[in-house]
């Protein structure tokens, strides 16, 4: 059977660990070119090593609108073509609104909206002048409700996340671009040390399935939307949360 992504070239948002480096391995496993695009330059240049001559590891703060244009100017001129853009870089820190400061909204706002943004703006181009594309963004059930106290500030930049989902979906779908958002729910990655301990226990009964999901379980869908398999998919919102949102 032929690899699900043979002959396209994939740009992976915060890349170097948990999800995104899962979902960077499972791409370069099914046949894509992949650039592994983050702010933690040891882990992305280790595993861009592990993964070999089909990854490449990239510096990129993705809420720098220059270094956007840079990396998919470069990614073009070296790989002839994007077609998969993963914008899954993102920070969690917790906060009652009461405690939330300027600095921890800024913060939220600059990796995990502006960085969403910038990079539909940068990459929709390329996929226009590749002949279409996939951008899958990475939101999160609280993206979708309010069920978790202290997610204000990283919440709204993930319901935003949703928004320009739509928005892009709208404008990008004539060209062949199609853009999606997924929901993950309690993943076992390093983002979860940033809840308490408590939080974290609880989980289970949180979650219908019983447990957190795996950097893989995600990579699989992100997989799926990447894939010419969901060629008809454009504007979707997809949880991977095992029932914690029902
Ligand atoms: N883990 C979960 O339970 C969970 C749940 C819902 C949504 N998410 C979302 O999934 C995505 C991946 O998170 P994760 O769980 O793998 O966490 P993680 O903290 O392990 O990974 C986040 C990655 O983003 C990178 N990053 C941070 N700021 C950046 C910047 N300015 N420029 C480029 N890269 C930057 C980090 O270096 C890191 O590699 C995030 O968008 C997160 O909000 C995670």
């Amino acid at each position: 059977m032929a690899a699900r992504l043979s002959g396209k070239v994939a740009i992976v948002t915060g890349g170097s660990r948990s999800m995104g480096a899962a979902t960077s391995r499972l791409f370069v496993d099914e046949g894509a070119e992949v650039v592994i695009a983050d702010i933690l330059d040891d882990e992305g240049l280790a595993l861009a090593e592990e993964l070999g001559a089909a990854a490449r590891y990239v510096h990129l703060d993705v809420s720098d609108a220059e270094a956007w244009s840079a990396l998919v100017a470069d990614t073009v001129a070296r790989h002839g073509r994007l077609d998969v853009l993963v914008n899954n870089a993102g920070v969690y820190r917790r906060a009652m609104i009461e405690d939330t400061t300027h600095e921890l909204l800024d913060l939220h706002y600059k990796v995990n909206q502006l960085g969403v943004f910038l990079g539909m703006q940068a990459a929709f181009p390329a996929m226009r002048d590749s002949g279409g594309g996939s951008i899958i963004n990475v939101s999160s059930i609280s993206g979708l409700g309010a069920s978790i106290a202290g997610h204000a500030a990283y919440g709204t930049t993930k319901w935003a996340v949703r928004g320009m989902t739509k928005y892009g979906a709208r404008e990008f779908g004539r060209h062949g671009v199609r853009v999606n958002s997924t929901h993950p729910g309690f993943i076992d990655t390093v983002m979860l040390l940033e809840n308490s301990e408590e939080t974290n226990d609880n989980i289970p009964n949180l979650t219908p399935l019983g447990r957190r999901g795996t950097p893989e379980e995600l990579a699989r869908v992100s997989l799926w939307l990447a894939s010419d398999e969901s060629s008809y998919v454009n504007g979707a919102e997809l949880t991977i949360d095992g029932g914690t949102s029902v």
